[in-house]
């Protein structure tokens, strides 16, 4: 199924949504720029969530296969990640976004303070656009959390994993280290900030 069968005229409103979420991003690195020495953000991406993973993910909810259904009550039709260098960047994006009359925030998932079991470590904002009604997530994170995020989104594909327990528990355990090695990043970037 096409993206313009699935979400009909509503397509347009979604690219829209997620056109006036990226060049917000731009404008947040343009300021960022010409105050910081490292820039706070080091890439970010945005897709329209594909129809087959739409009715996927609304069949898993026991929501209605409808486009009603995939705009009001499914909050990624438009996902935005901002990858941060260091943990406090991320919190300096986080309250940007915050702080932006243009968007009400609706929900926030901080995994970042409350990790998954799996040491996935994340903060997602669940939002509305205001400019056109829609809504959208927003993932924020370290860099070296995205790397983590993206071997261990592997996992979601594979039917049938050998010695699963045992990556697991590699998994957890490289989470559990770079988290304490964001930290520490963050702490000698502050110290060296002082010199
Ligand atoms: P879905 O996971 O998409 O069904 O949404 P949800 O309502 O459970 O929201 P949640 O905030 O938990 O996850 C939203 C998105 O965050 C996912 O689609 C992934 O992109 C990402 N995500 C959440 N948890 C994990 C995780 O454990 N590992 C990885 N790699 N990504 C995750
Ligand atoms: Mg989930």
């Amino acid at each position: 199924m096409t993206y313009t069968e699935f979400y009909g005229n509503e397509y347009e409103l979604l690219k829209q949504t997620q056109h006036s979420l990226t060049v917000k991003i731009e404008r947040m690195m343009d300021a960022f720029r010409s105050e910081e020495d490292i820039q706070p953000i080091v890439y970010y991406c945005s897709r329209i969530k594909s129809p087959d993973s739409m009715i996927d993910k609304l069949q898993r909810y026991g929501l209605p296969v409808t486009r009603e259904a995939a705009l009001g009550s499914i909050y990624d039709a438009v996902g935005v990640r901002v990858i941060c260098s260091f943990t406090g960047d991320v919190i300096s994006v986080i309250e940007t976004f915050e702080n932006d009359p243009d968007i009400e925030i609706i929900k926030k998932k901080d995994y970042f303070s409350n990790p998954k079991p799996n040491g996935y470590r994340s903060v997602h904002l669940c939002i509305r656009v205001c400019e056109t009604a829609a809504l959208a997530e927003i993932q924020i994170r370290t860099i070296a959390m995205d790397f983590w995020a993206t071997l261990e989104h592997q996992l979601k594909y594979k039917k049938s994993i050998s010695h699963e327990a045992l990556i697991r528990n590699e998994l957890k355990r490289c989470a559990d280290e770079i988290a304490s090695t964001d930290i520490s990043m963050q702490t000698i970037r502050e110290i060296l900030k002082d010199i």
